[in-house]
């Protein structure tokens, strides 16, 4: 087997691993409410990539990290991503009707469920991340610091706050200093939550977690670069999502602002600088710096 084939194998195997996670914290469907259940597996559990998590566990591994706490962080930070696709994708944002390769939940189960799936997912995270003080007792230090990381990266001065930005500026000319603000608050922040928890929890510093948080900003924003370049020149077959969302809704992205061309070279610098920077690093993990690779040249 080729080093592509056996990175893909592995990757598979890891999103496996991901997923079981995925399903062991999923609540059970029962009482008059269990529609709601439904809705958040429906829309967990379709086939997304499981990076933020993968990115996790793979900073974790980085440095040997040991804690019980892991799991329900991983399982959190796929619940919030999957919340914010949920919404992103309502009627009243980006009103788009397929994702992960499936019609979105909000078409399957109604406006009303959609929005209130995509909370439901957003509160059961917390409620999935307490589990770590239960799981992991002897590390509630830890919990308590990647929990705030958690809560800050997911809201106003996080990924919310470049929703708010990202909506409120539809369809205006945006400047790229503000398209910048927005690229690391919609997107990086959730990927430096990810890849920071993983460090926290793996027992690092905080001088060191400050390193693995620039390392995430640069990551984030290549990749929300590619996933404008995607909804260009890729297709709703291979992407699991509708193309030419953007120009429908009149947004500024990288590539309206600079081109393609210079939009593929930004990826290329900015991924380069991430890698340059996971280098200087205390641990090393071989698998995280071809992930970091694969996500920013990546097809879907
Ligand atoms: C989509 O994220 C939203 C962006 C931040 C670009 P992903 O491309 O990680 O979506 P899934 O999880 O694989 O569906
Ligand atoms: C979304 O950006 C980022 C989120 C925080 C959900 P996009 O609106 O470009 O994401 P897609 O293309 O719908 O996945
Ligand atoms: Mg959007
Ligand atoms: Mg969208
Ligand atoms: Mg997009």
């Amino acid at each position: 087997m080729n080093s592509n084939n056996d990175f893909k194998a592995q990757m598979e195997r890891k999103v496996r691993k991901i997923e079981e996670i995925l399903q062991e914290y999923l609540p059970k469907q029962r009482g008059y409410q269990s529609i709601i259940m439904e809705a958040m597996s429906y829309s967990l559990l379709a086939g997304g990539k499981r990076l933020r998590p993968m990115l996790m566990m793979e900073t974790f591994r980085l440095y040997n990290g040991s804690s019980k706490a892991l799991r329900p962080f991983m399982a959190a930070i796929e619940m919030i991503h999957t919340y914010s696709l949920v919404h992103d994708d309502l009627p009243a944002m980006d009103n788009d009707d397929y994702r992960r390769g499936r019609k979105t939940t909000h078409v399957v189960y109604g406006e009303d469920m959609g929005i209130l799936a995509g909370d439901a997912l957003l509160n059961y995270a917390f409620e999935t991340a307490f589990k770590a003080f239960v799981t992991d007792p002897e590390d509630s230090l830890l919990t308590g610091r990647a929990l705030t990381v958690l809560g800050e990266k997911a809201g106003i001065y996080g990924m919310i706050g470049g929703q708010v930005i990202d909506v409120k500026e539809t369809g205006r000319s945006v400047s790229k200093d503000m398209l910048d603000a927005i690229y690391k608050l919609k997107t990086s922040a959730l990927i430096e939550a990810s890849m920071m928890i993983g460090a926290i929890l793996g027992g690092v510093s905080e001088e060191e977690v400050k390193k693995v948080e620039k390392i995430a900003e640069y990551v984030g924003k290549a990749f929300q670069i590619q996933d404008d370049i995607l909804d260009v020149e890729s297709t709703k077959e291979v992407l699991g999502k509708p193309i030419h969302s953007d120009e429908k809704n009149d947004k500024t992205t990288y590539v309206t602002l600079l081109g393609l061309e210079e939009a593929k070279k930004e990826v290329e610098r900015l991924s380069d600088e991430a890698i340059r920077l996971l280098h200087q690093l205390s641990g090393e993990n071989q698998y995280l710096e071809r992930l970091l690779l694969w996500l920013v040249h990546r097809d879907r």
